[in-house]
């Protein structure tokens, strides 16, 4: 029997970077919910969302952060769903969640009042529809989702915790082969101190300046497309500042990984254009003020538009 191939990349893993202990649990939670959905037909999108925090000591007090609030992984989800695709999400804790993130700016006591005249002694408290004024729409969706079970959450903090996640669930979507999506939104560092250098306790800044010196994360696209999932549609987000590298950038990475489309966009503009590409088409997904009027997302366009890409994906390999 073949052996399964191990990269360097796996070693690298395995050896420096933290093995969260419930991992083999999620995982095989994640093989139950892929192939209970694909047994009815159901494809399954595996979306990453939120930023990974990187510790600079092992009993933590300071880490370095990646910039995401969570929004894109959690209204895409949300569309996914809408368009008939259970969701495995592995999302940052805290960050935004599908539904409830439209309520993350509210306060939650002023969305709350007493029912009746004797307010307070009545002890009855209901919701303030002037402050959530669409909360029952988006409550119902939730329960929906919740209770046919076509979400299956799953969080992550630190980069170690993310990588070997993330390797769980590849192996866990490679058993429904063309069926399963990866919708790589999640901001992931570049950089790491791997687990043998990391200072135990607290640094002290009675020391003097910190200087650090950070070693390069893997790729983890390279083993997930080529090892890990082989069949799976994969999609990765490629940010940038500097608009005049964007799409070069993307195309370097199609390029680089061999993967089904990039999903590019700048921080500024990234809520109202972004350019999916693939290795034959470029496809430019813009809001206009209309559109922002009438509370539009890119995220619905961005997901109609790679739906319709996994489909043809899924027929060109006659599944
Ligand atoms: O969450 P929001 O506030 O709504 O913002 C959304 C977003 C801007 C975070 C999102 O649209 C986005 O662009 N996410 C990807 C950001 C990112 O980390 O880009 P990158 O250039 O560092 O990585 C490119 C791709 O390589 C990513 O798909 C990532 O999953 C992958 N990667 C990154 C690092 C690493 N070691 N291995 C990887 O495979």
């Amino acid at each position: 029997m073949a052996r399964p191939r191990v990269s360097s990349i796996d070693g690298k893993l395995a050896s420096e970077f933290a093995v969260p202990c419930h991992v083999d649990e999620v995982k095989e939670k994640m093989t139950a919910f892929a192939s209970h959905h694909a047994a009815a037909g159901r494809r399954v999108v595996l979306i990453t969302s939120g930023g990974t925090k990187v510790p600079l000591e092992s009993r933590t007090v300071r880490f370095l952060d990646n910039f995401s609030s969570g929004r894109r992984g959690a209204s895409s989800a949300e569309y996914f769903m809408d368009s008939g695709y259970a969701v495995i999400f592995l999302h940052r804790h805290r960050s935004l969640y599908p539904y409830a993130r439209m309520f993350s700016t509210i306060n939650m006591l002023d969305a709350l009042k007493f029912r009746g005249e004797e307010e307070a002694s009545s002890g009855e408290v209901v919701v303030n529809q002037q402050v959530l004024p669409n909360i029952a729409k988006a409550l119902k969706r939730y329960q929906e989702v919740k209770e046919s079970k076509l979400i299956l959450p799953i969080e992550f903090s630190t980069l170690s915790e993310y990588l070997h996640l993330l390797k769980a669930a590849a192996q866990a979507l490679s058993t429904i082969g063309s069926m399963a999506m990866f919708y790589l939104a999640a901001a992931v560092s570049d950089f790491y101190i791997p687990a043998s250098e990391m200072p135990e306790h607290k640094i002290q800044s009675s020391n003097g300046p910190l200087q650090l010196s950070l070693n390069m994360v893997p790729k983890i696209l390279s083993p997930l497309v080529k090892d890990w999932a082989p069949q799976a549609f994969v999609i990765s987000f490629k940010l940038e500042t500097d608009a005049s590298i964007l799409l070069d950038k993307a195309r370097r990475a199609l390029d680089t990984y061999r993967h089904q489309a990039v999903v590019a966009n700048v921080l500024d503009s990234r809520r109202g254009y972004v350019v999916v590409v693939t290795p034959e088409t470029q496809a430019e997904l813009i809001l206009s003020e209309e559109d922002a009027k009438n509370e539009v997302e890119i995220e619905e366009r961005i997901v109609s538009n790679l739906t319709s890409a996994h489909d043809k994906f899924i027929t060109q390999l006659g599944g």
